[in-house]
């Protein structure tokens, strides 16, 4: 039975029937669910998966996003390029990783600029933790990558001593370079001058 959904039918964003059953990608990418999967956790305003989409027709990207209004932002930009390569849903990104992504079917996972939860006692809620990188693990291909970055140095401490104990991960050098579009965040931090922390973890 076909499910009713309040998005119109021609909205690239993709509303799963169940949330409780690993997503069925040859409903997500129509005719391409063979292509290497990328995903941008925490996606915010879209410019970075809006760039990629177009620059890598020859993959698929989905972008996760919590915030309603956000998440209509990045639906709008995809649909004014209406690629097929290019995809949005609303979900809280360890739920979505732990339950929704079937093992072994995600290439990269970008994850840029996630809230950095500052103050001590909310440091539980940094997305980045043991538990997640097991899930995210899970997700990836045999030499899949994580790719994180943060303004927040604190924060990439904090990642640091999650990650560098990780027996599932290697890091490995990554000097993005221009080839790598940028965020909305990151834009705001290098017009400050800031400095960006980065790190890609590779599946082993
Ligand atoms: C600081 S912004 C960075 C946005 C974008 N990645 C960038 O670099 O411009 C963090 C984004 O992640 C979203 N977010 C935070 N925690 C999340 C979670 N657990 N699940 C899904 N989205 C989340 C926020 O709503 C926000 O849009």
């Amino acid at each position: 039975m076909q499910s009713v959904f309040l998005v119109p039918p021609d909205s690239l964003e993709y509303v799963p029937e169940n949330y409780c059953v690993p997503l069925d990608l040859a409903a997500v990418f129509p005719g391409r669910s063979d292509l290497p999967l990328e995903i941008d956790l925490g996606a915010g305003d879209g410019d970075f998966i809006l760039e990629m989409v177009k620059r890598h027709p020859e993959r698929n990207f989905l972008a996760v996003e919590r915030l309603l209004g956000r998440l209509t932002k990045i639906c709008r930009k995809l649909a004014r390029i209406a690629a097929p390569n290019g995809r949005a849903l609303r979900i809280e990104s360890h739920y979505f990783v732990r339950y929704l992504l079937p093992p072994g079917s995600v290439t990269v996972f970008h994850i840029m600029h996630p809230d950095p939860w500052p103050k001590r006692r909310h440091h539980g809620n940094r997305l980045i933790q043991t538990e997640f990188l097991d899930v995210v693990h899970r997700a990836l291909v045999p030499g899949g990558e994580l790719r994180l970055t943060t303004d927040n140095e604190d924060y990439f401490k904090h990642m640091r001593a999650v990650f560098e104990p990780h027996p599932g991960f290697v890091e490995e050098p990554w000097d993005p370079g221009e080839e790598y579009p940028q965020t909305d965040f990151e834009r705001q931090y290098r017009a400050k001058g800031q400095p960006i922390f980065r790190a890609l973890l590779r599946r082993g």
